[in-house]
């Protein structure tokens, strides 16, 4: 055996993960990070009470992950001196603060050490990057956030999922802006490596894989679906719960199913990242057909959480009483989002 291939060799089998698992298959280790799909979630950190027009999930973040969500997205809002996640405004939902989200992302990853989790920031009150990474220093995760070779990255040149978790650095962080390579290389810019499809889609029909934002060239990008539904609530949008089911499904007219498959016909290839609301509903829906995106086997060895119990997470979690559209029809004002005093009874003073 010529010396080169047997160094070759006993490097491959060195640089094998070590439980031969990644993201819960072997099958995933050699491949690409940029070849396989994700599910994520929307707005994450928006947990709580369905009542509440807000929220964007049922469970919480560390039950998101033991359920299989991989990306994590967030909407940074700032509170005083703190970057706090917040959905539109931290007095309409407030999911807590980033640190303290981020500290159950690095319990989870601690006790998961063969799993690649990605993250999207998006950083609606334009913070510097630094405002961001020493939060994820404080949280343990820095050490786990991965560093590209560059700012940009093809989609066939990141590296693959084994090689990730076997270096240790299995935490992928996008942020929509103010990234900046060269100060925090690890916060990744998400539009010069990532392309998106449109978001607020109330019609379910209209969900497809055209590109609607990005800055780069969409056909070395990593691709990010928006596939959650909304409703127009008194001409506002909000989550729509009642057809998580059917929008989270493997199949059928509108379903997450269908529009991977129809990102197969468009762009020849499955998305990166699926992000729903809801994802509870379907009973694990989502996460077949990411794994048959993935070409492999869902099966998990304990059933995902159940719709309509929050895990806890957000400290508006518990509030709402009365019915969906009773609340929906007295908390929006039109003409803006502001949450009218009356009507918070229901759905908790912490909401002012
Ligand atoms: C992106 O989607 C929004 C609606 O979500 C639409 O108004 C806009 O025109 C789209 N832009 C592109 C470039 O497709
Ligand atoms: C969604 O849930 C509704 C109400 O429970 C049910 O009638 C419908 O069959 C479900 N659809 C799917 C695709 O699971």
């Amino acid at each position: 055996m010529p010396r080169l291939a047997l160094v070759a060799a006993l490097f491959a089998s060195y640089a094998a993960p070590v439980r031969g698992q990644c993201n819960g298959s072997p099958a995933l280790c050699e491949r690409g990070y940029g070849t396989v799909s994700f599910v994520g979630t929307h707005n994450s950190y928006a947990v709580g009470s369905e009542d509440n027009l807000a929220v964007n999930q049922g469970h919480d973040v560390t039950q998101q992950l033991n359920d299989g969500v991989r990306m994590l997205q967030v909407q940074a809002h700032t509170k005083g001196t703190t970057i706090q996640l917040c959905h539109t405004s931290c007095d309409l939902l407030d999911g807590g603060s980033l640190l303290d989200y981020l500290r159950k992302v690095k319990t989870w990853m601690d006790a998961n050490p063969q799993e690649v989790v990605s993250m999207l920031i998006v950083n609606i009150r334009n913070q510097p990057p630094t405002a961001f990474s020493s939060i994820f220093t404080q949280a343990g995760l820095a050490d786990l956030a991965y560093t590209p070779v560059a700012p940009s990255v093809a989609v066939a040149d990141w590296p693959t999922l084994g090689s990730m978790i076997e270096s240790g650095k299995r935490l992928v962080i996008f942020m929509d802006n103010q990234a900046q390579y060269d100060v925090v290389s690890w916060i990744i810019d998400e539009f010069s490596n990532m392309w998106e499809t449109g978001f607020n889609i109330v019609d379910p029909t209209l969900f497809n894989c055209q590109v609607n934002r990005t800055s780069g060239d969409p056909s070395t990008q990593l691709a990010l679906i928006n596939h959650f539904l909304n409703q127009v609530v008194v001409s506002f949008p909000a989550p729509f719960p009642e057809r998580a089911n059917v929008t989270n499904a493997a199949t059928g007219e509108g379903s997450l199913g269908a529009e991977v498959g129809v990102c197969g016909e468009v762009i020849g290839r499955a998305p990166n990242f699926m992000l729903v609301d809801f994802y509870e509903y379907g009973g694990g829906s989502v996460f077949e057909v990411a794994a048959s995106a993935n070409g492999v086997t869902y099966n998990p060895t304990t059933p995902i959480a159940q719709p309509g119990g929050s895990s806890g997470g957000s400290t508006n979690g518990a509030g709402g009483t009365g019915t969906r559209d009773s609340a929906a029809a007295s908390v929006f004002v039109p003409g803006s989002w502001m949450v009218s005093s009356l009507v918070l009874g229901g759905l908790g003073a912490a909401l002012l």
